[in-house]
């Protein structure tokens, strides 16, 4: 059968969009846009104890982004100038911008190749005297191995701050993520399986870290604006709060949350069984003890088993396209690990070297060698984030494992090389 790329029928017809939008979106919007406050209004205060109830906290401040409330983790924590935190080397550019927000220093970590989270095993050889907490990832949906960091945090005395920006409802030993470290941090960006367009949530079980917080979140005041203000700046404030009508959208979705990652893992684990004996494919991996929520799907190619010695970029780039022409969505998520970003190798976050040359932190060197697993990572993973999701059912995850199959079979049956020259030759035309 011949492969869409090379002129035969596509496998998926189609691939519905993010988020499914239905009467109860339409009834809280609506809801908000004929209410009087459209700021910090009263469906921002609700959506703060729904989730909070939802994911287990005792607090939780609601922002207008992922990145706001990991900045608001840092002040949170009580990290300031020149505090070294540990962040992995291949996430997001903000899980480590944010510790510049707030001029600490960060200090790269490796990943695991296998669950393309920090790899925890590397987090004490990076340990200085300076160094006062470590921001996990939890990747794709995956949860990092929080007992190791948390016994490694207990026993330097480091601020645990979880990046849960892409894992809602991800579980580590039964415990949701965002519940395990000193507080954390949630994105409900238009990709995120919670998702009001922007947006995000703070979270923490800790009054300190939760007041500290609040005063970053608002002005550097002490008191939201729903409770009686006095205006007064107490610390250095930003604006990170989340507006009512953008909450209204949160809270409808917030009510579909469970289902969808219910779909999540049903259609995983269909793609997964189609897909796991695939030659040269690397499925993803889920540790014991960790519910995967598939918020990203992401394989990798293994070149050496398909007998491919050439530029293994120019590989996975080909057979993404030929999966892209079966009509399955699939691209790459992060081209660049963080210390090879231009703010890390330039340092130039606050201009004049600041805050790397302040006179309380170090002057650490950003050296993208050193993190080679995130390296290989980045040169062989492709992935899909709707595809899995609903409204998108079984049905379409079998179609997209078909899809895949198809490529993996015209590959063997050309010989790689070959194969790889006429997809080059598809891309010309
Ligand atoms: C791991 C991770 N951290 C942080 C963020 C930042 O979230 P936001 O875009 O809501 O600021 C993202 C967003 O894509 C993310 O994927």
């Amino acid at each position: 059968m011949k492969i869409a790329i090379f002129g035969g029928e596509k496998t998926v017809k189609e691939i519905k969009d993010w988020p499914p939008i239905d009467e109860i979106d339409r009834k809280y919007v609506l809801n908000s846009l004929e209410g009087t406050n459209h700021a910090y209004g009263p469906n921002c205060v609700e959506l703060e104890k729904e989730f909070a109830a939802w994911n287990g906290n005792k607090y939780a401040i609601t922002t207008n982004s992922g990145t706001a409330a990991l900045h608001m983790s840092i002040a949170g924590c009580g990290l300031g100038v020149g505090d070294e935190i540990i962040v992995p080397s291949y996430s997001w550019s903000s899980s480590a911008t944010c510790i510049l927000h707030h001029n600490c220093i960060p200090v790269f970590v490796d990943i695991d190749y296998e669950t393309m989270n920090m790899d925890v095993d590397k987090i004490e050889e990076k340990i200085t005297e300076k160094t006062k907490g470590i921001i996990v990832v939890h990747l794709h949906g995956l949860s990092v191995e929080m007992d190791k960091v948390m016994k490694i945090a207990k026993k330097y005395n480091l601020k645990v701050i979880e990046d849960a920006c892409q894992s809602h409802g991800a579980k580590y030993k039964g415990k949701k993520v965002g519940t395990i470290g000193d507080c954390g941090a949630f994105s409900f960006n238009q990709n995120k399986c919670l998702c009001s367009g922007e947006g995000g949530m703070f979270v923490t079980n800790n009054e300190e870290i939760y007041e500290k917080a609040k005063m970053l979140w608002s002005f550097g005041e002490t008191r939201t604006p729903s409770e009686s203000r006095d205006y007064h700046a107490y610390a250095l404030g930003w604006m990170y709060r989340n507006n009512d009508l953008t909450a209204a959208f949160g809270r409808a979705q917030l009510t579909k949350l469970d289902g969808y990652l219910e779909t999540q893992k049903k259609n995983a684990s269909v793609l997964t069984d189609i897909i796991k004996d695939i030659k040269g494919l690397k499925i993803p991996y889920t540790p014991e003890g960790c519910e995967h929520i598939w918020y990203n799907y992401t394989l990798r190619i293994e070149p050496e088993k398909l007998d491919f010695s050439g530029d293994e970029v120019i590989l996975r780039d080909s057979i993404m396209e030929a999966i892209r022409r079966e009509g399955v969505p699939v691209g790459i998520w992060q081209s660049f690990i963080l210390p090879e970003m231009t703010v890390f190798q330039a340092k130039n976050a606050y201009g004049k070297g600041c805050p790397w040359v302040c006179p309380h932190s170090r002057n650490v060197s950003y050296n993208p060698e050193e993190y080679q697993e995130a390296q290989k990572h980045c040169r062989r993973h492709f992935g899909m984030t709707y595809p899995l999701r609903q409204p998108n059912n079984e049905k379409t995850a079998e179609l997209v494992g078909l899809a895949i199959k198809k490529v993996f079979d015209d590959i063997k049956e050309k010989g790689t090389d070959k194969w790889v020259s006429m997809v080059q030759e598809v891309k010309k035309s």
